[in-house]
């Protein structure tokens, strides 16, 4: 088995952090084992680019069970787990194509080889794989079934992609499974990003004024958690209803560039480009921290702060200083790529487990109904989405009422009023 890993004596201590993760994955291990019995991704071949961490490696586990080959590549150069990638070439004979802190070359030479067993199913977050194979493996469509997408620049991607009529083969949006994105995007990234940003500088939120770029499901997430250590939260956005809804929930609101003038931590997750921008780092007070957790590095122009800049020093992992003409500092934390999987561990197991039972379930739908499919992006099955909110309840014993049919029939008709 080829694989390329940082250091494969690092699997021990991988394994145990693996078996760590599946403690809080309940919905994921029932799959897991029913996988294990029926195999319904028997004779599949199945292509992933997904940030290697413990819970990845548990939904890995999960796809070989059920009869997968399965090989693994990161959909981040800084993403990986290094001692997580080894233990699942070690212990599980899964092919991993992941080092923590890879060049580009390398991230997209691990892209390729992910592909070279001629994949049946690929799974992506943030769509680089579908996008290889348009590119330059477009060879393998006529094998590919479909594929599952993670995350929402992914999906935003893949639907342009569908727009154009260039998708080759159909994907499930994972991403848009309410089991997904109402609860990994919103309470993971949520808690994860501000876990990133302290273990990255241990700065005290509270009392500080924290710039929250983008107030969709992850910004949702991002400005309660902070607003919760104490932090004085801003949020910026370009649409009005959610700009409303984030002054409802009690933020103050602003423009980037009035936010940039007074903020003293800066987070941008809005899946867009060029938020933190020239005039923005110029506007900033001494000191300011920025990061961004949104899927790629364009949030922040980090030319622009180069540019900018006399000096640039390391001052600790994940934090960068660079000191502006005139001296004042600005600290980019992990080169601005996701902080929440650059200097902490990524989003809690507990949370993946509902985003991996649906990529598990959509993958085993992919097998049996994608040839049957058009060329679209299509959502999760509700059926599958409603399952996965039902067992994760169950798991945390909690029950809850069910509809009478005297109650059924009320909602089903009108003819009942005052
Ligand atoms: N770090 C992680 O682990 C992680 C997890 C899930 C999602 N993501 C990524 O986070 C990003 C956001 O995801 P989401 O699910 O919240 O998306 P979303 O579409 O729900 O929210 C994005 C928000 O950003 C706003 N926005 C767009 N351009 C803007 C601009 N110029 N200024 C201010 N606001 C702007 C949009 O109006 C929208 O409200 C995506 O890139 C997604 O892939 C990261």
């Amino acid at each position: 088995m080829r694989y390329d890993v940082k250091d494969v004596r690092l699997a021990k201590d991988g394994q145990a952090r693996i078996e760590w993760a599946a403690n809080q994955m309940p919905v994921l291990a029932q799959i897991r084992e029913r996988f294990r019995r029926q195999k319904p991704l028997k004779g599949q071949r199945l292509s992933a680019c997904l940030h290697v961490t413990t819970e990845t490696a548990n939904l890995a586990v999960a796809l070989k069970e059920g009869g997968a080959q399965v090989a693994l590549c990161a959909s981040n150069p800084l993403s990986t787990q290094d001692d997580v990638a080894s233990a699942l070439v070690k212990a599980h004979g899964i092919a991993v194509f992941a080092i923590k802190g890879e060049d580009n070359k390398t991230y997209y030479r691990h892209l390729v080889q992910a592909l070279a067993h001629g994949p049946t199913m690929t799974m992506d977050d943030g769509a680089d794989l579908v996008t290889m194979v348009l590119r330059e493996r477009r060879d393998l469509i006529k094998g590919i079934v479909g594929g599952t997408e993670e995350t929402t620049t992914g999906v935003i991607r893949l639907k342009a992609m569908e727009q154009d009529g260039v998708l080759g083969y159909p994907i499930v949006a994972v991403n848009d499974a309410d089991t997904k994105h109402l609860f990994d995007n919103r309470y993971g990234t949520g808690q994860s990003t501000i876990d990133g940003i302290l273990r990255a500088t241990n700065v005290l939120l509270a009392g500080c004024r924290f710039v929250v770029a983008g107030y969709g499901w992850v910004g949702r997430g991002v400005a309660l958690r902070a607003r919760g250590l104490g932090a004085r939260v801003i949020v910026t956005e370009i649409d009005p209803t959610r700009a409303l809804e984030a002054v409802m929930d009690g933020y103050e609101v602003m423009s980037m560039a009035a936010a940039a003038r007074i903020g003293q931590v800066f987070v941008t997750v809005t899946g867009n480009k060029g938020i933190i921008r020239k005039e923005h780092f110029r506007a900033m007070p001494d000191g300011a921290i920025v990061c961004n957790s949104g899927h790629f590095n364009v949030e922040l122009d980090i030319p622009a702060l180069a540019s900018l800049a006399k000096k640039k020093r390391a001052i600790k992992p994940f934090v960068d200083e660079y000191t502006l003409r005139g001296g004042r500092r600005i600290f980019l934390l992990g080169e601005g790529r996701l902080i929440n999987l650059a200097s902490a561990e990524g989003h809690p197991a507990s949370v993946m487990d509902m985003s991996f039972a649906n990529q598990a379930l959509s993958a085993e739908f992919m097998a049996r109904k994608g040839r049957r499919l058009e060329k679209r992006v299509y959502r999760v099955p509700l059926e599958i989405d409603r399952e996965i909110a039902r067992l994760k309840l169950r798991s945390m014993g909690i029950e809850i009422d069910h509809l009478s049919p005297e109650q059924k029939r009320y909602l089903a008709s009108w003819q009942e009023g005052t």
